[in-house]
């Protein structure tokens, strides 16, 4: 981030968001214990708030969503066997390879339709025959918010469909739901809904959310008894870890109903984006907190794109042919006109 500017106007991720001072003090204050040995009552505290939140048995609080998601890959499969997941899933394209390095699992990329939705019979396709030659296929993994689709919604009827699908091949069903909370309130329904039919569910608390630190695992009592060992296993077991589990509950308690102001500034700011000359975005994939966008322009490939912007004090990330933006917390509305006028100098030359 080699930019200096007055104002910067930091539209890379929702990672970047700082804890609350609420968050700090609830740090401070948070009731501790080793939580290896169960002892943390904070930990204990917001497991079970979180998996009542989205209607499962138990939860486990991880490190991060890679290891969320590494650590149900892990649970689910055996080595050789597969789980199918858009080819642009984060956990294919962004998670260093981990479920091929750790657990000798295959991934069977499917594409989604072109709203972003992945498309059930793809999926179904993509299912190995019971034939000896193939792997075993054991798992169907959405991605809800779809990150690379524009941080597009999935709906609870394509979930309904997915676990259709899975049913007819006895599969299960993973949802990298790192933005889960995102999807719930740009739909307008409940998180629990949307995992209805979703075996186990990885959502991060250290986004959109604020918390520092942290993303939940939730599922079984039985998929998360193996799933404490498996985080043991990669050395994600932690102590006095309620200094962060603390910051997570209060994420959980009162930030998700902010989320609709970042969807909100995503909006407004791919309004001005599509209004200026020489720019283009898929409008309808505007769905949540994340915009997408490119040059029509050879000139400016987004690579160059990105670079330039960043001088002009408006961070973001190339992602293949594309400029992403992404709204969230520490951004104030107020930013959102100037990062349109900045992005219009910059393309203007
Ligand atoms: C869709 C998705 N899944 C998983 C992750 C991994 O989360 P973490 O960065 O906490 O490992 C991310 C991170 O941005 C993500 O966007």
């Amino acid at each position: 981030m080699a930019c200096e500017h007055p104002i910067i106007i930091d539209l890379r991720s929702d990672t970047v968001t700082r804890p609350t001072e609420a968050m700090r003090q609830a740090m401070a204050e948070a009731e501790v214990g080793d939580d290896v040995a169960g002892d943390d009552p904070t930990v204990n505290a917001l497991e079970s708030a979180s998996a009542e939140r989205l209607g499962k048995e138990a939860g486990l609080f991880v490190p991060s969503g890679t290891m969320g998601n590494l650590i149900a890959a892990l649970v689910h499969c055996r080595p050789g066997n597969a789980i199918i997941m858009d080819q642009h899933a984060h956990t294919r394209v962004h998670e260093v390879g981990g479920v091929a390095a750790l657990g000798g699992i295959i991934i069977d990329p499917v594409i989604a339709a072109p709203d972003g939705q992945p498309m059930p019979e793809a999926f179904e396709a993509a299912v190995h025959p019971a034939d000896i030659h193939h792997p075993i296929t054991r798992a169907l993994w959405v991605e809800n918010t779809n990150n690379r689709a524009g941080g597009t919604v999935v709906t609870p009827e394509t979930m309904a469909a997915i676990r259709e699908v899975a049913d007819r091949h006895g599969l299960v069903v993973h949802v990298d739901g790192a933005r889960l909370f995102n999807s719930a309130v740009a739909q307008g329904v409940d998180a629990a809904d949307l995992v209805r039919d979703a075996d186990t569910v990885m959502f991060c608390f250290s986004k959109g959310l604020c918390a520092p630190v942290g993303s939940m695992l939730v599922g079984s009592e039985a998929f998360i008894a193996r799933a404490r060992r498996t985080r043991k296993m990669l050395g994600g077991g932690m102590r006095q870890v309620g200094v962060l589990a603390a910051p997570a509950l209060l994420a959980l308690e009162t930030m998700v109903d902010r989320l609709a102001e970042d969807h909100a500034k995503a909006a407004a700011l791919a309004r001005g984006i599509e209004s200026i000359d020489g720019l283009e975005l898929a409008m309808h994939a505007v769905q949540t907190n994340m915009v997408y966008f490119r040059s029509t322009s050879p000139q400016w490939p987004s690579t160059k794109l990105a670079a330039a912007l960043c001088d002009a004090g408006v961070l973001c990330f190339d992602v293949q042919a594309d400029v992403r933006l992404v709204c969230h917390h520490d951004v104030p509305s107020e930013h959102i006109p100037l990062a349109i006028e900045r992005i219009a100098e910059v393309v203007a030359g």
